[in-house]
């Protein structure tokens, strides 16, 4: 589902990564870690194409990413959901609103797009939250909405740059349920994280990034 071929990445003439090769299979959840400034977050942007790679080749639910025309982005970026944490939500819209854009993008009906948001919020347990806008919802409640967002339209590839930021323990682990639902219903899932307690235990692959390549790989 997201395949790596000798793919180097340099800003500034510094390189990042380095002839850096592995695959994620299709329906997988695994995870990327490393220390700060390893590359992760460059990693996540090369497989949605908000960077570049300089060598080696990027597939992604069958695309060459890295080759991709930048018209073409967009039909990408239709099946591959991100959860940023500078890709925040819009306070001028409710939550309801915040989430029902990522449908009108696609062309749905009102009807349908009102009833799929509404599954969803029930999903992420914030169903009586739909009229609110985001500044009146505490940080773990804001990050339920902007995966809800990210998995309304089903992506086939789910990335997650450090989901659970700095919110508690318990927040952190609710959000981690998410993501394991939505790898259940077979959204290919990659989470991005510094932190170990997030996949110490789970069984799930890990890739540790450092040094411009990948070091080691284990399970969590
Ligand atoms: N747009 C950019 N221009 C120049 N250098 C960049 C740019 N983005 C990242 N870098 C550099 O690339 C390296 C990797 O950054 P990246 O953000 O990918 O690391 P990270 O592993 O996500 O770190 P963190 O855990 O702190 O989020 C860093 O040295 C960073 O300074
Ligand atoms: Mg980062």
């Amino acid at each position: 589902m997201i395949q790596f071929s000798g793919v180097s990445k340099y800003y500034d003439g510094d390189v990042v990564l380095k002839d850096i090769s592995f695959t994620i299979e299709k329906g997988e959840l695994a995870y990327i870690t490393g220390p700060s400034g390893a590359g992760k977050t460059t990693l996540l942007k090369l497989i949605y194409c908000a960077e570049r790679p300089d060598t080696g080749q990027i597939v992604v639910a069958g695309w060459d990413v890295g080759k991709l025309k930048q018209g073409t982005i967009p039909f990408l970026r239709r099946n591959v959901g991100i959860v940023f944490q500078d890709f925040r939500l819009l306070f001028n819209k409710t939550v309801f609103d915040n989430i029902a854009l990522a449908l009108r993008i696609h062309d749905m009906q009102p009807r349908e797009i009102k009833e799929t948001v509404n599954n969803v919020l029930k999903d992420i347990r914030l169903k009586h939250k739909e009229h609110v806008f985001p500044q009146h919802l505490s940080g773990g409640e804001q990050q339920r909405i902007v995966i809800a967002r990210a998995m309304v339209s089903r992506p086939t590839v789910l990335l997650a740059d450090e989901p659970t930021g700095n919110l508690d323990m318990d927040t952190s682990r609710n959000i981690m349920g998410l993501f394991r639902e939505i790898n259940a219903r077979g959204t290919t899932v990659l989470i991005a994280t510094h932190n170990n307690a997030l996949f110490h235990g789970t069984g799930r692959r890990v890739l540790y990034l450092n040094n411009t390549h990948i070091e080691k790989e284990a399970v969590g």
